[in-house]
């Protein structure tokens, strides 16, 4: 009897590990994190950057003109997007800077910018996923840290990606 219990709940286990690996595999293929493509800015991605702050409409050559600038930095300037692939909707981005530095025996840090998720598609650890892929990407540059700015609302959700607050921010506006 014990051994048929014992084998039962193994069997319901193994069944839930199952499905939960099924449906991480699942949402890895409909949610997978990549670097920008050119084709992107039909996808949805100057919309999504409007979601965040002030973003003018772009046009087609803008926009290959600033994409082309940021291919010459390779990997040094990195901006990533989540695709959904049903919809072919660009539904999360982020990007990252390597900024080298004398400091630190002439370290590296990593500098996060403009990430944000599709209000649509929020609370289904996008966000996390955009965040994940920049640090790794500053870790595997050679960055000794990898920093950001965010406004008091967003202070959880960064702590929940493993970051914690220090000092404040300065900023001078030109325009
Ligand atoms: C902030 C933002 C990027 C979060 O993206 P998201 O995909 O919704 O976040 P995730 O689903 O990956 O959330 C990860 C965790 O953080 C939590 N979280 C997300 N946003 C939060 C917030 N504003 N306050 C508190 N917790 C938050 C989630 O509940 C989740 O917790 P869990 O892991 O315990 O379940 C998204 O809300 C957004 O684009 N906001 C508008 C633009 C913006 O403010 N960008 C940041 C600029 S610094």
């Amino acid at each position: 009897m014990f051994l048929t219990l014992k084998n039962n709940s193994e069997f319901l286990l193994s069944a839930e590990r199952m499905q939960s690996k099924e449906s991480s595999f699942n949402e890895e293929e409909s949610f997978p994190v990549r670097k920008l493509e050119i084709s992107d800015k039909r996808k949805g991605f100057i919309e999504l950057l409007q979601q965040l702050t002030v973003c003018d409409s772009v046009s087609d050559k803008e926009f290959e003109g600033r994409f082309q600038e940021l291919s010459l930095y390779s990997d040094e300037h990195l901006v990533c997007v989540i695709e959904d692939n049903c919809s072919g909707k660009i539904v999360a981005t982020g990007s990252v800077f390597i900024e080298k530095k004398f400091i630190r025996n002439c370290g590296k840090v990593g500098h996060i910018e403009d990430v944000v998720v599709d209000s649509n598609a929020r609370g289904m650890q996008l966000g996390k996923k955009i965040i994940a892929f920049l640090s790794d990407h500053a870790r595997s540059m050679g960055c000794y840290k990898v920093i950001l700015d965010c406004s008091t609302d967003n202070k959880v959700f960064y702590e929940k990606c493993g970051f914690k607050q220090k000092e404040i921010q300065m900023v001078k506006y030109f325009t």
